[in-house]
């Protein structure tokens, strides 16, 4: 009996990578289009998905609204933290947290998680620096976006990255970062990600005390936040989305 149970428990183990395995594959070939957002930012759309990097109201605008004025904001001037994101993608968010760092002398070590690397050549084409007016400072996104996966890099004083190149579902954090960046494709799409299976791994790895922020603001995914432990808070969202989430550890 017990025999039984353990291969049948095998076997579903088994058939979920297989699943993710094909699901990757099919992922990696899906097309990805260059499209201009509504503050003149660039983006990238996955037309077989319907679904995109950023908001199409401002994918600038949504990075500063959602993950900095909502997330790194509270953090003062000089503090060291570290930050987890999920969805590296164009490392957009990366990029404008290291431009703040640079403001208020903050020291930021980031990890970037991120399952389907993208072409740097594509992700050049989205001419992040000239869109953001710091051209000065490409130099450090260019060595962002296109420094090793899974090495640590010093990018600048103040600033290490680490890219990992892993899926969200096999991540296990320990309690060592101050912010998180939730930025997977939406819940329409991507349902088994913003469950309370990866929740749970997210509370796991904040600090007590810890935030989280995302751009969602679907009511499933406030109950799931709560269900694994946080305190969340509804806020006005960017434009074009009435609120967002933010958890913090309690
Ligand atoms: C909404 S986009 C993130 C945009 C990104 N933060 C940026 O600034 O460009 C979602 C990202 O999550 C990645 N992703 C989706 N499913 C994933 C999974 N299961 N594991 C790891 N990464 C995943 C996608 O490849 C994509 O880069």
């Amino acid at each position: 009996m017990i025999h039984l149970f353990e291969g049948s428990l095998c076997f579903l183990k088994r058939s979920i990578v297989y699943e993710l395995i094909i699901f990757a594959a099919i992922f990696k070939v899906l097309e990805r289009k260059i499209i201009k957002t509504a503050d003149g930012s660039s983006s990238l759309y996955l037309p077989q998905w319907d679904e995109n990097y950023h908001s199409r109201h401002g994918a600038i605008q949504e990075a500063y609204h959602v993950f900095i004025r909502s997330g790194l904001d509270l953090f003062k001037k000089g503090s060291k933290l570290r930050i987890l994101e999920m969805g590296f993608g164009t490392g957009l968010n990366c990029f404008i947290s290291f431009l703040e760092s640079q403001k208020r002398d903050l020291q930021i070590e980031y990890v970037g998680l991120e399952g389907y690397p993208l072409d740097v050549g594509l992700i050049e084409k989205l001419k992040y620096p000239e869109a953001l007016k710091a051209l000065d400072f490409a130099a450090f996104y260019n060595d962002m976006i296109a420094s090793e996966w899974d090495t640590p890099v010093k990018i600048s004083e103040g600033f290490e990255l680490l890219k990992k190149e892993m899926m969200f579902e096999k991540f296990h954090g320990a309690q060592n970062f101050d912010l998180i960046y939730f930025d997977a494709f939406g819940a329409r799409v991507q349902p088994e990600l913003w469950t309370e299976t990866i929740f749970s791994k997210m509370y796991a790895s904040l600090r007590p005390g810890g935030i989280l922020v995302t751009y969602s603001a679907k009511g499933s995914v406030r109950r799931a936040l709560q269900a694994v432990g946080f305190e969340v808070e509804r806020l006005p969202g960017p434009p074009g989305k009435r609120e967002m989430l933010r958890g913090r550890k309690i």
